[in-house]
């Protein structure tokens, strides 16, 4: 049986204060969740605060993004290794909004996925299809690349330490959430798709599903067998709403 995880991202929001309110309500609230992992993924610049409001509690954290080159000049980046001085778990990488607003590529997010990894941290690979992808019946061939461009750097070993997300590019901060059935049919596929070159990794791995999910769909979704936990935005924001989501894993 996979741990089920419900990580949080936050995206470009927050500020020391909301942050306060949101990370102790949070901590009131993990003792309710006994049998999910629970993460938080803020912008760089709250990892302090986090490390500090979060340590010693249940509550796991990582970061949005990350530098695959290593320390030297990059004005602006972030090396991963700079990440364990904030005890970081995890790093998301390749989230659409990445690979869509900045241009990053599959074998850019393939290095970064390697550099993660490289220091200890545990990638979160977004991947997932636009609307018109979708549309045209190309999902699972778009999903495939993407997945596959990890593989192709690293081999199937490299997803033992890695989280995976399908986040349908159409169902972010959309509202329009994927229907149980949609999500489990692309999670149901990237396992295949992993089950080809290691079935046992396959098996487990633990895919989340990202996209619109609130407290009023949660459970259905986290229902599914091959959904094993949620990669929130816009919920993960209001602490009663986050918590419900996380209530809501099998
Ligand atoms: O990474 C999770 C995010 O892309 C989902 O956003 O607001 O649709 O939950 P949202």
């Amino acid at each position: 049986m996979r741990q089920s995880l419900v990580a949080a991202n936050w995206k470009m929001n927050g500020s020391i204060q909301s942050n306060q309110l949101l990370l102790d309500a949070l901590k009131q609230g993990i003792s309710k969740i006994p049998n999910t992992e629970v993460a938080v993924c803020p912008p760089f610049v709250y990892l302090q605060q986090i490390k500090e409001v979060l340590q010693g509690t249940a509550i796991t954290w990582g970061a949005q993004n990350l530098s695959h080159e290593a320390p030297g000049a990059f004005t602006g980046e972030i090396a991963a290794n700079m990440l364990l001085d904030f005890n970081c778990k995890y790093v998301i990488v390749g989230h659409s909004e990445r690979r869509n607003l900045y241009g990053e590529s599959d074998e850019l997010v393939a290095k970064k996925f390697a550099g993660a990894q490289s220091v200890g941290l545990i990638p979160i690979l977004c991947v997932g299809e636009l609307l018109e992808e979708r549309e045209t019946g190309k999902t699972e061939p778009v999903v495939q690349r993407q997945l596959d461009a990890v593989i192709h750097l690293q081999g199937i070993t490299a997803l033992e330490q890695a989280v995976i997300a399908y986040e349908p590019v159409w169902a972010i901060g959309t509202g329009k959430t994927a229907t149980p059935e949609q999500a489990q049919e692309v999670h149901a596929f990237i396992r295949q798709h992993l089950a080809k070159e290691d079935a046992k990794i396959a098996a487990k791995v633990q895919i989340l599903y990202g996209g619109s999910v609130k407290g009023s769909n949660a459970s259905e979704l986290f229902a599914m067998p091959d959904i094993d936990g949620g990669l929130i935005g816009g919920a993960s924001l209001k602490a009663d709403e986050f918590l419900t989501i996380c209530q809501a894993t099998r």
